[in-house]
């Protein structure tokens, strides 16, 4: 694995155009996926995993747009590319895409040899037969009999589905795969299925993946690198192991404790009250304020920028006010039972 910067999220900003006016649906992300990486990207329901995939292969709803940031691959600025451009130097080939709900986003019409053979041919200049091969090798790898690549999406059960999109998505071996919920319609053997899959993969290829997802269990599972978002603003990222062991922003501390841990089994799970908010206009605060049990005013008078923590040197960083009073002065779990006045 290289550490060379595949995709550099550059504090994107993301509008959708509403009757209410401008949403903010991503305010600022920042952040960095490199070859070979495994990133996950979580958060709960509305906070903006979907709209920056979405961006990043030119696929925002026709309402939304980027307001401000950038978005390079290899380098190279995208986020003012033409569809055209994009169909030709970045979607498939480069940067594929699995949709969140993506069992509905293979054409019912179409075989999926000829889904394939349509792909390829828009986005390589590979010939008919040699795209089959192609596509007939990850069919295997994603566990589907070879035999069936001529069948109609009908014929597949859901989980098969799945994995034919996963195939799809695979076999022009893009640099990086987007998986946005690549499971969640899937029963628990089929998801540990699919993740087994994504891993051999990880094991024999040099493919990055976004995996987006609101588990973040599943991303301390299978990923290197993650970022956490709330309310459309990256919370914190950095390695898996940094802010697993020392997460520094209250959200990703609050929310690591919404999941079981099999290190702590006995650990009463937290519940994070309230929901993400939807934000109009300027983001000019935190967006975790009006949840966040350490909250004073200053954290809705400006928005807090990533910084680095104090494992730096690892990308580790964190956008709150409060991070080194929190988490390296004191004691969170201490201070949040004081705080809620449930522990004595
Ligand atoms: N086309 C649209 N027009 C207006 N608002 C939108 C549009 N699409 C998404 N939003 C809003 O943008 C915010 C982010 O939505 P997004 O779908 O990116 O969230 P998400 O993190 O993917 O959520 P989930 O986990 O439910 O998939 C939400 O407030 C959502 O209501
Ligand atoms: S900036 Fe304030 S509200 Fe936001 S996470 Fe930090 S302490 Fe909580
Ligand atoms: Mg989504």
């Amino acid at each position: 694995m290289s550490n060379q910067p595949l995709l550099e999220v550059e504090n994107l900003t993301i509008e959708y155009s509403t009757r209410e006016g401008p949403l903010t649906a991503v305010s600022n992300a920042d952040f960095t996926v490199s070859e070979g990486e495994y990133f996950g990207l979580v958060g709960e329901s509305g906070c903006g995993k979907s709209t920056l995939a979405k961006s990043i292969i030119g696929g925002l709803d026709d309402n939304g747009r980027i307001a401000s940031g950038k978005l390079k691959y290899r380098g190279e600025e995208i986020q003012n590319f033409t569809d055209a451009k994009l169909n030709e130097k970045v979607r498939w080939k480069e940067i594929a895409y699995i949709p969140q709900a993506s069992m509905n986003s293979l054409d019912p019409m179409q075989r999926l040899s000829e889904q394939a053979v349509e792909i390829a041919n828009v986005h390589t200049d590979l010939g008919d037969d040699e795209a089959l091969d192609q596509f007939s090798d990850m069919f295997e790898v994603v566990g589907l009999p070879e035999s069936r690549i001529r069948d109609y999406p009908h014929q597949f059960s859901g989980g098969m589905q799945q994995r034919a999109i996963i195939a799809l998505a695979l076999f022009l071996e893009p640099s990086i795969i987007i998986a946005d919920e690549p499971t969640t319609a899937l029963d628990v053997i089929m998801q540990d299925q699919i993740f087994k899959y994504l891993d051999t993969i990880k094991g024999s290829t040099d493919t990055s993946m976004i995996l987006i997802t609101h588990d973040i269990s599943l991303v301390f599972e299978s990923c290197d690198e993650l970022a956490v978002m709330h309310g459309g603003q990256v919370a914190e990222t950095g390695a898996i192991t940094d802010v697993y062991d020392e997460p520094k922003h209250p959200y990703s501390y609050l929310l690591q404790r919404a999941f079981p841990d099999i290190r702590y089994p006995n650990r009463e799970l937290e519940t994070i009250e309230g929901t993400p908010p939807q934000q109009f206009g300027d983001v000019n605060y935190c967006t975790f304020a009006n949840r966040c049990p350490w909250s004073t005013e200053e954290c809705r008078e400006a928005a807090p920028e990533l910084e680095a923590t104090d494992q730096s040197a690892d990308g580790h960083r964190a956008a709150c006010f409060r991070t080194e009073e929190i988490f390296e002065q004191g004691d969170p779990d201490e201070s949040l039972v004081a705080i809620r006045g449930d522990g004595s």
